[in-house]
């Protein structure tokens, strides 16, 4: 986490002569298992995680919108007006879409957002299946209405984070990364049912080490791979559902009935449903086996996600194969795989206490061509969501 004063710093040299008038923290996720499955009515099991984005705001008397980074170089700008409308906003705003879509959505909700500068801190990996875009909005939200002096609840508020992502980034992605990152607590995973969005707190033992490395290969997701998978599970879903209309989605196929169901679709539509199925019963496999402190059998379904991710979902790519190869060579690793979207990003591991230290040594000693940043590593520690 970012120091709250060092924000508060940042943004008075960003914006002299303004004072901070409220400072906001949301935190980043780590997904344990339940990979692409929010979308298709799934479990997931994701944590917040103790690293995250700071938001220091305050209102203008003007009707703009100020934001600078600390992170990026450019200042953003926008109009807004009283009727909620945001002008001068254009495709190359880059992260600045956040902000606005932000602002314009918590408008349309009646929450009295007028002109104000922010500045935003953060010490989470930037697309790196951390959920560093979540963590934004959702600070971003938490500060403005703050500001406001108004209200809104969390599961509201997740959703708003949710509408921003895909009306104005662009990524048509699911519920399980707000809902992480604002109703998740500390010492537990937050095991979440996407269909009803009820949700349940599982403990993680204490002698469990969660860490995560990073490939070092930045993933977009806008740039269409992720809304490509989220089709092919449409047009698989379709298929099944002119065989078997009483199945409404993914959740209605138990790993039972796969098999029968999965011969009727065509490569890869069959291994996409695979997947999709089989990671949402893991996901609940692993809920079970860290309730009983289970710690292998948790170990053991995060390496079975990794194989159905690559093999099936095809969202891997070699360089993370092969930094999981490396890592789950450790003695003392019980587990690990990709985590996140895919494409790039970073890989969650599991061991008991002490095994980050050894994963770090023996990569470390065997250190062959891999740039510096592939070994970027830190243990990742069951935090506090933002409510
Ligand atoms: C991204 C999306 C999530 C989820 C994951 C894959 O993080 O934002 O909604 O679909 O990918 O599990």
């Amino acid at each position: 986490m970012v120091n709250a004063e060092a924000a508060q710093f940042g943004f008075r040299s960003r914006f002299p002569g303004l004072s901070p008038e409220v400072t906001a923290f949301a935190p980043g996720r780590v997904n344990l298992v339940g990979e692409h499955v929010d979308y298709n009515d799934g479990l997931v099991l994701p944590m917040a995680i103790q690293l995250g984005t700071t938001v220091v705001a305050a209102r203008l008397e003007q009707w703009v919108v100020r934001a600078s980074s600390a992170r990026v170089d450019s200042q953003i700008e926008f109009r807004v007006d009283p009727g909620g409308r945001v002008m001068g906003v254009t495709p190359d705003l880059g992260w600045g879409r956040y902000v606005a879509g932000v602002w314009t959505e918590l408008a349309r909700e009646g929450i009295e957002v007028g002109g104000a500068a922010f500045y935003v801190d953060g010490d989470l990996p930037v697309a790196a299946g951390l959920s560093s875009s979540a963590s934004l909005c959702a600070a971003l939200s938490v500060a403005l209405v703050e500001l406001c002096g108004g209200a809104m609840d969390a599961r509201a508020m997740a959703h708003l984070c949710r509408r921003v992502e895909r009306d104005y980034a662009g990524v048509p992605c699911g519920i399980m990364d707000p809902f992480a990152v604002l109703m998740s607590r500390a010492g537990h995973a937050l095991m979440l049912d996407c269909r009803d969005e009820t949700i349940e707190q599982v403990p993680i033992p204490q002698s469990l080490e969660l860490f995560v490395l990073d490939s070092g290969v930045a993933r977009a997701l806008a740039d269409g791979r992720y809304a490509l998978r989220r089709r092919e599970c449409e047009a698989a879903l379709e298929r099944i559902r002119g065989i078997r209309p009483e199945i409404r989605s993914f959740r209605d196929v138990s790993p039972d009935n796969l098999a029968e169901i999965v011969r009727h679709l065509p490569d890869p539509l069959d291994r996409r449903a695979r997947h999709v199925v089989t990671e949402m019963a893991r996901t609940r496999e692993a809920a079970d086996a860290l309730s009983r402190g289970d710690l292998g059998r948790f170990g053991g379904l995060l390496d079975e996600s990794h194989a159905s991710l690559r093999d099936d979902f095809e969202v891997s790519l070699p360089a993370i194969d092969q930094l999981v190869r490396e890592v789950r060579g450790v003695a003392s690793v019980l587990g690990a795989r990709l985590t996140g979207a895919g494409f790039g990003g970073c890989i969650l591991a599991a061991g008991l206490a002490g095994c980050a230290e050894r994963v770090r040594a023996a990569l470390e000693a065997d250190d062959h061509d891999r740039p510096r940043q592939q070994s970027r590593m830190f243990v990742v520690v069951p935090s506090s969501g933002v409510v």
